[in-house]
């Protein structure tokens, strides 16, 4: 039998050669524990963004724009179940990773705590928030856990249209009308900093990044992948003909990438730890929803109990 220390040798060696972590494979309890921890609030985060997104769709100008929003919303739930299965393969069930959510022991993006006021909200949502999750997802195709790489691959797939669909009611709405120009600047301003807060806290207050990097979770860091951000949404901003809120943005040639301005931390925090405008009614109307479904759940899995039966008697 051969001991941990092998056993660590033996993890290391298939991280070194760039091979997929697989459910069956030997890994440290960490690794383990820190993959449930960021999967099960990735799947939380994709569930919980139904909700300010969903809050438009009776809304929508157009009928177009209601189908185009109300399949983006459902995507957003197919993300999570992915996410959530991806999370089970690691020994978790999915009441236990429901349960962490709804009571707040675990996180969901800060970014979803935040009201959706307007139309060009969504427009704004789309463009900077799928811009700055695909920015993240599409790094998190080379994580080292097979299940969650390939998740990944799946919804960087339709996170492309989510963006794409975003940035275009930007356009509209910048092109417009001044009214609906200066609709498309507020939701810039109100957008801005909470998507650059999506990236985490600065690598050197990050608790989990050295860890995560040294195991291929993470294959860049939140500075890196924030700074990315910004390096391509600012020129999409300046096509739109409207500002970025951050008066210390400023082109720095030497380092070929956009000086930015300093995040605010304190609100950061504050939101994290569950003190943002909307993360008790976030919370509120996913406990109501998970309720209602109840039934749906149950009957889905009577109807699976009584087909697996009638296969054993099949086989007998
Ligand atoms: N909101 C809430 N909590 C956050 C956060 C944020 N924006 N950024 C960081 N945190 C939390 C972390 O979860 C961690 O707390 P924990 O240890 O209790 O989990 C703590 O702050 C310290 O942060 P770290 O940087 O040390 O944590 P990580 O190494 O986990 O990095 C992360 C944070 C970059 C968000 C990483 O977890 C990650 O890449 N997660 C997967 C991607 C993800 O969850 N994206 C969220 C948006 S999904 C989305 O937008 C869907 C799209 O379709 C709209």
């Amino acid at each position: 039998m051969e001991n941990t220390i092998q056993l660590e040798e033996l993890f290391d060696a298939k991280l070194e050669r760039g091979e997929f972590i697989e459910p069956k494979d030997w890994m440290p309890e960490k690794y383990r524990k820190t993959l449930i921890r960021q999967i099960s609030q990735h799947a939380h985060s994709e569930v919980i963004g139904m909700q300010p997104e969903g809050n438009w769709i009776t809304r929508a100008p157009s009928l177009r724009r209601k189908a185009v929003l109300l399949a983006k919303v459902q995507d957003e739930g197919g993300h999570g179940l992915y996410l959530y299965s991806a999370c089970e393969t690691l020994g978790i069930s999915r009441d236990e990773v429901i349960q962490q959510l709804q009571s707040g022991k675990a996180k969901y993006s800060s970014i979803f705590n935040y009201p959706t006021l307007t139309w060009a909200d969504m427009g704004a949502i789309g463009w900077l928030v799928d811009g700055a999750a695909i920015m993240n997802q599409v790094m998190l195709q080379r994580t080292s856990y097979g299940p969650y790489s390939r998740a990944m691959v799946r919804i960087c797939k339709e996170e492309s249209f989510h963006q794409r669909q975003g940035y275009e009611i930007m356009c509209v709405l910048a092109k417009g009308s001044p009214e609906q120009k200066a609709m498309a600047q507020d939701a810039l301003n109100r957008w801005w900093w909470p998507t650059l807060m999506m990236f985490g806290p600065k690598d050197a207050e990050s608790s989990n990044s050295a860890e995560s990097i040294k195991w291929k979770i993470k294959r860049e860091t939140n500075d890196e992948l924030r700074q990315k951000f910004v390096d391509r949404t600012v020129p999409q901003a300046e096509h739109l003909g409207l500002t970025v809120p951050d008066k210390d943005l400023k082109w720095n040639a030497e380092r070929n990438s956009y000086d930015f301005g300093e995040i605010d931390w304190e609100e950061f925090w504050n939101v994290v730890q569950g003190n943002g405008p909307c993360n008790k009614v976030r919370i509120e109307n996913h406990v109501r929803a998970h309720e209602e479904g109840k039934w749906v759940r149950e009957a889905a899995a009577a109807y699976a109990a009584k087909k697996a039966k009638a296969a054993q008697v099949q086989v007998a």
